[in-house]
């Protein structure tokens, strides 16, 4: 692993924090679909909190918000076991952040819908490749990259991290391939299928649409990379080797960011992958605990040919969408 540092923002909490509580005051808890409308105006005098990675790097941590340990309680055995009251201030402080980057949005088919995620370690998911998981290396991905409307940035906020489990990533740019395989990997000719988070599109019948690994963006090189969830055994040996040479450029460049409670690790989902390594479980309520939130940047760009993906039927929630 490399051991480039990650890049650190340091933000003052007071007005985020205020903001947030004030919003919690009124509107409860981060699901309010109230609260999701005000939500582009609550954080339109807050300032640039929260913008996107610099293109060299594609991450950086925010550092400086506080975290009440003894008020969250324990950390949920499994994401639909969060009180949505609990870290409620810390959920809309998540969205307020997002909102002055983009926009935040959820999924239909995960976690019922909600903005704000919780990622904790689940029984009877140790060896998956989900955030449920634990006992196994998470493999290096782009969130969502089965879906033309994956997010353009994530935010990973931590509420609790006691054994300081690295989250992985690696930036594409970073990566020495010789344009040979840049070519290679840039034809559309393999899918990327549902991941094991999202059980109705895991159904679909729908043809899978076969998507190209790696394009050029406005700032750079981008990818769409999940090895676990790619079947390369349909692919020639070509692009076979260029996929395996990817990898372990990936692997080469990769840094390991140990998230402390108040982080909020933002990557660039089309210039990052991201992983995490294998931990022991606890579940005694001690355990790993983050926040996630997908965020869309309006102008960014994506290959024309994405519009045209079905996204096996899965919806995004996008409720700040201009209507
Ligand atoms: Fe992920």
């Amino acid at each position: 692993m490399c051991s480039n540092p990650t890049p650190v923002r340091e933000i003052g909490p007071d007005t985020l924090i205020s903001r947030a509580t004030a919003l919690v005051s009124t509107y409860e808890t981060a699901s309010n679909p109230e609260l999701i409308q005000h939500l582009p105006e609550a954080a339109a005098d807050l300032g640039d909190l929260c913008p996107p990675p610099a293109p060299a790097t594609g991450l950086y941590v925010l550092r400086g918000l506080p975290v009440d340990d003894a008020g969250l309680g324990a950390t949920p055995p499994h994401w639909s076991d969060a009180s949505p009251e609990r870290t409620a201030v810390w959920d809309v402080a998540m969205l307020l952040l997002a909102a002055t980057a983009g926009r935040p949005f959820g999924w239909e088919g995960q976690q019922d819908g909600r903005l704000v995620h919780d990622i904790v370690p689940s029984r009877g998911h140790e060896h998956g490749q989900t955030g449920a998981s634990s006992t196994v290396t998470l493999a290096a991905h782009n969130e969502d990259a089965f879906h033309h409307g994956r997010a353009h940035l994530m935010l990973l906020g931590c509420l609790r991290n006691p054994d300081r489990v690295a989250t992985s990533a690696a930036a594409v740019r970073h990566t020495d391939l010789d344009g040979a395989d840049i070519e290679t990997l840039s034809a559309p000719v393999l899918p990327i299928l549902p991941d094991d988070a999202y059980d109705e599109a895991r159904g679909s019948a729908l043809e899978p649409p076969r998507v190209p690994t790696l394009w050029q963006g406005e700032d750079g090189l981008c990818l769409r990379f999940d090895p676990a969830y790619t079947p390369l055994e349909q692919a020639g040996p070509g692009y076979r080797a260029a996929y395996g040479r990817l990898g372990r450029e990936l692997e080469r460049v990769r840094t390991g960011v140990r998230l402390d409670p108040g982080d909020v690790l933002v990557i660039d989902n089309d210039a990052v992958v991201h992983g995490r390594e294998p931990f022991r479980a606890r579940y005694d309520g001690t355990d790993r605990w983050l926040k996630r939130v997908n965020v869309r940047l309006p102008d960014r760009a994506r290959p024309p040919a994405e519009a045209t993906e079905h996204g096996y039927g899965q919806r995004p929630i996008d409720p700040c969408q201009e209507r």
